[in-house]
């Protein structure tokens, strides 16, 4: 008998290609996240799940559905029990590199999108509110020659600071490691975070949200920034105290931010669509045909290989075969 899978949402037909020619495979058809009951009443009986990072795994859906392998189909697993799975011994796996220099060039979209206005400047023009050029119009700030903080200095991060460096930008970083091979290789400095936060032009997240990132940056991290500074977050949105980040926008602490992740999405605080110094954007960092296609393949691989009895390439509990 064929081994079953579950995917909680239609992904790339390539991932599911691969699937099919050796399991029974299942999609959750409907254009929205799966409930908790549905996933629970759903995937019971299969071997296999391919959950999105929307999707909350947590133990109780673990025993209520005797899945013996989670394949994320996202680089972060903060929507996942890595201790419940580990427990059960349930490899939980997720994909990273293939969506790094995606997310990096959308970082970098929000980079310069942030300090040219450039939601701002197309709302400007649709609106009809253009009467001709201008000296003074709609004037934001440089990205050439200034001063980037990376904080998280993965993947992610690093790809971003190697484009950061075409910019002319000087780079630094905070990180829980150093990387001495990294500074030499791509010219940057570490610092610590309120070094980082007091001294860059631009402060972009790229760490994976844990009990250790929750509320890095609220309105004390935000007092450190410069007034003309800008945040960026690609990364989670429980990085940031969102309450005090839309309070230090309004009382002009930082310049502006650009926005791809929220506390509790698909909602976010409606305050700040009321700001015209904010892009928001609806999680699409890794949101390239080809980078989402190349996600569906390793995510669909990943769990080919558990399945067949073997060790996956991109494994978060590896202690679970020791
Ligand atoms: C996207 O946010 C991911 O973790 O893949
Ligand atoms: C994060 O997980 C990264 O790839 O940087």
């Amino acid at each position: 008998m064929k081994q079953k899978v579950f995917i909680t949402r239609l992904i790339p037909q390539a991932g599911i290609d691969i699937l099919k020619e050796h399991f029974e495979v299942t999609v959750f058809p409907e254009k929205r996240p799966i409930k908790k009951r549905e996933l629970k009443k759903l995937a019971k009986g299969c071997d296999g799940l391919i959950p999105l990072l929307t999707d909350r795994v947590d133990a109780e859906i673990m025993d209520k559905t005797g899945i013996k392998a989670i394949s994320n189909y996202a680089v972060g697993v903060d929507n996942i029990d890595i201790e419940a799975a580990t427990a059960r011994k349930i490899p939980v796996m997720n994909t990273p590199g293939v969506l790094t220099n995606a997310t990096a060039d959308l970082t970098f979209s929000l980079i310069l999108g942030t300090a040219r206005r450039l939601v701002e400047a197309d709302n400007f023009l649709r609106t009809g509110k253009w009467n001709g050029w201008d000296p003074l119009l709609l004037l934001g700030g440089d990205v050439t020659g200034k001063t980037l903080g990376i904080v998280g200095l993965g993947r992610i991060g690093k790809a971003v600071a190697e484009r950061a460096k075409g910019f002319g930008m000087e780079v630094i970083y905070n990180s829980t490691t150093k990387f001495n091979d990294d500074e030499r290789l791509l010219g940057i400095q570490f610092a610590s975070l309120s070094e980082l936060l007091k001294k860059s032009d631009f402060v972009t997240l790229h760490t994976p949200y844990t009990e250790a990132t929750h509320h890095l940056i609220g309105r004390k991290e935000l007092e450190l920034m410069k007034p003309s500074a800008y945040l960026i977050n690609t990364a989670r949105g429980q990085i940031i105290n969102e309450e005090e980040l839309i309070e230090g926008l309004k009382e002009g602490l930082i310049a502006g931010a650009g926005l791809d992740v929220y506390y509790a999405e698909p909602n976010f605080n409606k305050e700040l669509a009321k700001l015209s110094n904010v892009i928001l954007l609806p999680h699409i960092g890794s949101a390239s045909l080809e980078t989402r296609t190349n996600m569906a393949i390793i995510a669909a691989e990943n769990l080919k290989n558990v399945l067949f009895g073997n060790r996956p390439s991109h494994i978060i509990n590896p202690e679970i075969y020791d």
